[in-house]
């Protein structure tokens, strides 16, 4: 069963993203959108949005330095432990904390507001319902284990079976001695991976980075008098004719 959990799930959920991606590409080109009810409702999502967003980003960097960079590593940078951890735990709270107040103006917008609600589909419940069970999770994990709680060195056992996942060598024996919301959170991360492809979570790939780089569009306000009208080609082409 552990072989099955912590080895076999995690290559299916990445091979249902790939090929979900492909499929979602091939299959719905104009359904890869963000799906956005700006229009519907602007006051919630004004500041919803921009919480969740960056308390997602910040979500994500701290996934990544505590996923992906060995202990091994901060050690060797002179980071001591003790200071590594203080980091973590906070800026993880405080992201956290972003993050779920985003998520809970989001999801009450989509309540509250009946334009919203009706545009709701049943796909953005699951996907709202899986969001709402993985902030959970790491909440828990962070605040209520590592910030209150007794403590959890995650980067000895979780993060080295993660980065074994990508390595092809995980080993499920780090995972099974985990504490079980840490277990928990690891496999909802691999079913939310695999569902992600069927989601409006594909925008992620599409956002319009270009943006930040592309040369300043200038107004400039008209300078002199404003000329007269110019008439319509339609309007050219009848005068043509009666003349
Ligand atoms: C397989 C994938 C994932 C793994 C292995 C993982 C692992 C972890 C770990 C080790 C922590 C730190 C817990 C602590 O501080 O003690 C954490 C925190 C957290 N995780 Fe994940 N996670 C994964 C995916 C996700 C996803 C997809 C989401 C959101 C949709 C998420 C949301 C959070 C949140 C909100 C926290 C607490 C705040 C923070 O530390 O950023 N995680 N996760």
């Amino acid at each position: 069963m552990n072989t099955v959990i912590w080895i076999a799930l995690p290559y299916l959920c990445l091979v249902v993203f790939v090929g979900g991606h492909i499929w979602r590409w091939r299959h719905d080109q104009f359904g890869w959108t963000t799906h956005t009810s700006q229009l519907l409702e602007n006051r919630i999502l004004r500041l919803g949005s921009p919480l969740f967003h960056l308390g997602a980003f910040g979500a994500i960097g701290g996934h990544a330095m505590g996923l992906l960079v060995p202990a091994s590593v901060t050690a060797w940078l002179g980071v001591p432990e003790h200071l590594y951890h203080l980091v973590a735990v906070w800026a993880g709270t405080v992201t956290g904390v972003m993050l779920v107040a985003g998520f809970v103006l989001l999801v009450a917008r989509r309540v509250v507001n009946r334009r919203v609600r009706r545009k709701t589909t049943p796909m953005d419940r699951v996907l709202y319902a899986a969001l709402a069970v993985m902030i959970g999770l790491g909440m828990a994990a962070t605040v209520v284990v590592n910030l209150f709680g007794p403590g959890y060195d995650y980067r000895e056992t979780v993060a080295v079976w993660f980065r074994g996942v990508f390595l092809f060598s995980p080993r499920s024996d780090l995972m099974t001695g985990a504490p079980l919301v840490y277990q928990l959170h690891a496999v909802g991360g691999f079913l939310l991976l695999a569902l992600w492809p069927f989601t409006r979570l594909v925008h992620v790939w599409s956002a319009p980075l270009a943006y930040l780089w592309r040369p300043y569009v200038v107004y400039r306000t008209r300078q002199g008098p404003v000329p007269p009208a110019q008439p319509s080609p339609a309007a050219v082409r009848k005068r043509g004719i009666s003349a």
